[in-house]
């Protein structure tokens, strides 16, 4: 496995390939990151994984100083799991001049959910998958479903764009318990981590509510809510919308509940397909 950190020996090393098939990462991998990886594998003619904590999807107060960096670990795991490639570059290098020019994702999804909790957050995302998926040269890109909203912000600029980029989602890694694997896990305490299985429980809960032929989701959301509040969670939501677009529901719809909590002071998020 080679570990390249800039974009002309990248570009270089492509020259041999046709069809990268690329996994795109913030780092601090999990075995939810290796299952992407693995996904990618049969998927390209080469599999790189970039690893490289973005700034520019961190609001002001959020961890990005604090974000674990454990790139030798990191390329450990991805050299065991068969990938060629490594991208990891610094941030002078992906980010030499301030970066001025931004795909701004439309406000009806861009605004929402995540969106309105973190304000940019989808901006900052767009732009440096744009990046990635162009240094690259991706002709396949795998992300996790597990953040639901970001997958579908990708796909549609992708879509929009005429990117020459097939992308592929990969349903959610979790834990015995039930917990969805995420690198901020790593955040929570053992008290705390005894208490995360809740979130998944409560998506459950208004999944089950929803199979079961119940349609009153406002009465099942607000129920979940409570139950996270009595936990001692901070809800920013538990929320039915449809798959196809975030938005909410119509009879018929095929349905995503969506939700996002901090435990003390780590935000998580999760999702189940109905
Ligand atoms: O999901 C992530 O880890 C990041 O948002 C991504 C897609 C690598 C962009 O920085």
């Amino acid at each position: 496995m080679q570990i390249i950190h800039t974009l002309s020996e990248l570009r270089e090393r492509l020259k041999l390939f046709r069809h990268p098939s690329v996994v795109p990462t913030m780092g601090n991998l999990h075995a939810g990151h290796i299952a992407l990886v693995e996904a990618a594998k049969p998927l390209g003619d080469v599999t790189l994984a970039t690893v490289f904590v973005n700034r520019l999807q961190f609001g002001p107060k959020e961890d990005f100083d604090t974000y674990p960096r454990t790139l030798q670990d990191d390329c450990d795991k991805l050299e065991a799991v068969g990938c060629d490639i490594v991208f990891a570059p610094s941030e002078k290098e992906l980010y030499p001049q301030p970066q001025t020019f931004l795909i701004q994702p439309p406000p009806e999804l861009a605004n929402i959910l995540e969106g309105e909790f973190r304000p940019g957050f989808f901006t900052g995302v767009a732009t440096v998958v744009m990046k990635l998926l162009s240094a690259t040269q991706a002709r396949t890109a795998v992300f996790g479903k597990k953040d639901y909203q970001q997958l579908m912000v990708i796909r549609q600029m992708v879509q929009q764009f005429a990117m020459p980029v097939e992308i592929v989602g990969i349903d959610t890694r979790r834990a015995e318990d039930g917990l969805a694997m995420s690198s901020r896990n790593g955040y929570l305490n053992a008290e705390e981590r005894r208490q995360a299985v809740l979130l998944s429980q409560c998506l459950k809960t208004v999944a089950d509510g929803i199979r079961s032929g119940r349609s009153d989701y406002a009465a099942l959301e607000a129920q979940a809510m409570s139950e996270l509040a009595s936990a001692g969670w901070k809800p920013d939501y538990v929320v039915a919308r449809r798959r196809v677009d975030l938005q909410a529901p119509q009879p018929g719809d095929a349905l995503v509940v969506l939700a996002a909590a901090k435990l003390g002071n780590t935000r998580l998020i999760d999702n189940l397909e109905v």
